[in-house]
């Protein structure tokens, strides 16, 4: 709902949905945010009104209120307020001073510009400030559980440049902790907490990019509050270039947040009557902590975000090639694997870098599109028939960005590449394509539209590899560039799945989403290792928006050896595939991952689109829980053990108190080999551990491990219920949980016995 009413001579804005509510007032002309929180009502408009301040000290007054030390929606240089300011204006190179004053507010616009935003049903209000030099307009839209703002700037004369504009400001009250999603490549969304203050937090990206480095989204918590309970703001953007988002706390206790577009080095200047367009950034809320901003962001992301052709939609369980055969690879090899994925229960078969030119290393070939009929005699529409004929989907990698210097695109076309006035540097040995060269976005799509096209592809791998060597507004240009490919591409070819990739979570955000409903998280497949990154991203992404792969163990960036089972549950809470050399699984193994298939499938639906929450796990553990309608399914991660453990407790929350379930873990499958050293104890020879007999048992066959059951009610799972003991150190028991380092168990809980 959006409310516009007087009161006390001055006009109000309420928007409120179910889980928040901003109030917004116009008083002398400014804008300003009483409240962003909690539902409220209209009536509480009065008792929200701050003083509007005499001024202490130094301040400086603007009419009777002095805007330093109000909470304001908006505000800009020269007006009093001396804050970090969201809008910055040059003119022939000097900074202005524009005064700002309200003019008009409707309700029911839309703006459609060259940025991606939030898609379906919205409510909105565009409130219009103007001064001489230029105007602004705040579109503020609601959601059912998320809010979004955009800012555009109006110039109203020729030369007006922007320096800075960002896409939301608020002034919240109170103190917070800020929680950002930080790393690098293989170590992407691990989380930082700190606690706001007077020094300034900055959450920002610098690479041209959204980045591994600082994911855009970040979290404020009100103090006090934990995983589900308490106030929890989460922030986001729907953009994929350099971002900037800061906190700071002033002497009123007031916290200024702002979101948008990163203002280092940026100058974009514009004719009279040009508009600047901000990325649109979204505000979700919840007084059910964590969980409860989970609960909002991820149905935002799902209903508003990703394509609507995918929205609920259930994703195929896709094999990948790259970790199994990186570029070495021919039909034959790669139709051996088709074989086997298929007999394990996959649907999409991923063909992954190397398919052309002279693609055999990431040397050479990038930026050619000419199929190598060496490794594909039949080219990609014969791959993709004989995959058809195996009962398979056919997905292709492209990473239509970039461009090896060796390449043919290169030595016919060197302009092509992004030359600016310093060195020309590689990254994984490519340059970036220009893609705010009208020729060069057409390059790209005329070549990545008819493979796709040509090939019957059904999914496709957008990678990008490298960090930019554009600054400010040209980054900005770039990404206005490679959505203009994105839609051109996938807008006229709906049903074509699309996962964005950059060296893994390089470029993990909200506007890659609005193209492609799911991003590879990481190039990190050690399980372990995601546990961090896929929880991390969790608290602003849908579990559907992750691609989760199943991968060798010992893995090959960690070096750790992990329970095939414990790679398939952390895979289960994403968008499972499989990326590994299926020539090398045993028989055990391959039985224990068609096993492993076919459990994802069935319980796909909760897996994919039920509602996450964390909770409560033992030191070092983590605990996942998923509810759907039908089911609910909690997954428990151990990373180290300790010898003689104690009762663990299985908790589920969410349940009805009074209602009977059943719990039933998933059947898994334990190493003999593991046990090698104890053989002796119970048979007749001691083959010795690591022996050939062992080898050859654990081959063809596997224990039973982490069997359990029980019939309780939901009052009694939420206190928590005791699962079964962890080895106990007294040899094999099939009752016991065995794994030891790095297991995990999945539990389904279903209502009725
Ligand atoms: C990047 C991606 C990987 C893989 C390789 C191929 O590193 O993140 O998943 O596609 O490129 O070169």
């Amino acid at each position: 709902m959006i409310k516009a009413f007087n009161n006390k001579g001055s006009s109000f804005f309420l928007l409120k949905n179910d889980e928040l509510s901003c109030l917004l007032q116009v008083k002398n002309g400014k804008l300003l945010m009483l409240h962003l929180g909690r539902p409220i009502s209209e009536e509480d408009a009065p008792a929200l009104c701050p003083e509007t301040g005499s001024g202490w000290g130094c301040s400086v007054m603007n009419g009777e209120l002095c805007l330093d030390s109000l909470p304001l929606a908006f505000s800009s240089g020269g007006s009093g307020d001396f804050r970090e300011l969201p809008l910055e204006l040059f003119l022939k190179g000097k900074i202005l001073h524009p005064d700002f004053s309200f003019v008009k507010a409707e309700t029911g616009v839309s703006f459609r510009g060259r940025l991606p935003g939030a898609r379906g049903e919205r409510e909105s209000l565009e409130i219009t400030l103007d001064s001489q030099y230029a105007s602004v307009r705040i579109i503020f839209s609601l959601f059912e559980t998320a809010l979004t703002e955009k800012w555009l700037v109006e110039a109203k004369t020729e030369g007006l440049a922007i320096g800075k504009c960002m896409s939301l400001m608020a002034d919240l009250q109170g103190d917070f902790i800020f929680s950002s999603f930080d790393g690098g490549w293989i170590s992407e969304a691990c989380r930082h907490d700190a606690p706001v203050s007077f020094s300034k937090l900055v959450n920002e990206s610098l690479s041209g990019f959204s980045s591994n480095r600082h994911n855009p989204g970040f979290l404020l918590s009100r103090r006090g509050s934990g995983t589900d309970l308490g106030e929890v703001y989460g922030f986001n953007l729907i953009y994929s270039g350099n971002h900037y988002s800061s906190v700071q706390k002033s002497l009123q206790n007031l916290t200024r947040v702002m979101q948008g577009i990163n203002p280092s080095g940026f100058l974009l200047e514009l004719e009279n009557g040009g508009i600047f367009e901000a990325p649109e950034a979204v505000v979700a809320f919840s007084s059910k902590g964590e969980n409860g901003l989970r609960r909002c962001m991820h149905s935002f992301v799902n209903a508003h975000i990703i394509p609507q052709h995918f929205q609920g939609r259930e994703r195929p369980v896709l094999y990948n090639s790259w970790e199994g055969c990186m570029f070495s690879f021919s039909e034959r090899r790669l139709l051996t694997l088709a074989k086997k994925a298929k007999a394990l229960g996959c649907e999409l078969f991923v063909l992954d870098d190397g398919w052309f030119g002279q693609r055999n290393s990431d040397e050479a070939g990038l930026g050619d599109y000419n199929v190598n009929l060496k490794k594909l005699p039949g080219g990609l529409e014969g791959l993709s028939e004989k995959l058809g004929k195996l009962g398979l989907d056919f997905g292709l990698w492209f990473e239509p960005e970039a461009v090896n210097p060796d390449s043919e695109l290169f030595r016919a076309h060197p302009d092509w590449a992004i030359k600016t006035d310093g060195p020309s540097l590689l990254g994984r040995n490519e340059l970036l394509l220009d893609l705010r060269k009208a020729e060069v976005r057409d390059y790209i799509v005329e070549n990545v539209s008819s493979a796709i096209d040509r090939a019957g592809i059904k999914y496709v791998k957008w990678d990008m590899n490298r960090h930019s060597p554009l600054l400010g507004a040209e980054a900005h240009e770039y990404i206005l560039g490679l959505y203009e490919v994105l839609e051109r591409i996938f807008s006229p070819r709906p049903q074509v799945l699309l996962e964005s990739c950059a060296s893994g979570g390089n470029r993990f955000d909200l506007g890659m989403l609005s193209f492609g409903p799911q991003a590879w998280a990481s190039d990190n497949t050690d399980p372990i290792e995601r546990l961090e990154i896929q929880q991390g991203l969790s608290c602003l992404y849908p579990q559907s928006a992750m691609g989760a792969h199943v991968s060798a163990s010992p893995h090959l960036q960690s070096l750790r050896s992990t329970p095939l089972s414990t790679r398939a549950n952390v895979s289960f809470f994403g968008i499972f595939g499989l990326e590994l050399d299926l020539n090398h699984l045993s028989r055990a193994e391959f039985s224990e991952l068609k096993a492993a298939v076919s459990f994802y499938k069935e319980h796909r639906k909760a897996f994919q689109f039920g509602s996450l929450s964390l909770t409560e796990a033992e030191e070092g553990a983590y605990c996942w829980q998923l509810s759907s309608e039908e089911e609910t399914i909690v997954g428990l991660f151990h990373t180290l053990v300790h010898s003689a453990p104690g009762y663990e407790l299985l908790r589920v929350t969410g349940l009805e108190p009074g209602r009977l379930y059943s719990v039933e873990a998933r059947q898994q499958s334990l190493r003999i080999g593991q046990f090698s050293g104890m053989i002796k104890y119970i048979a007749p020879i001691d083959p010795g551990p690591d022996s050939l007999l062992v080898r050859e048992a654990d081959r063809l066959a596997s224990l039973p491990d982490g069997g359990f059951s029980a019939l309780c009610s939901g009052s009694a799972l939420s206190s928590g219920i005791p699962l079964n003991l962890k080895f106990p150190g007294t040899g094999y028991n099939p009752g016991f949980r065995n794994q030891g380092d790095f297991s995990s168990n999945i539990y389904i809980i279903k209502a009725g016995p």
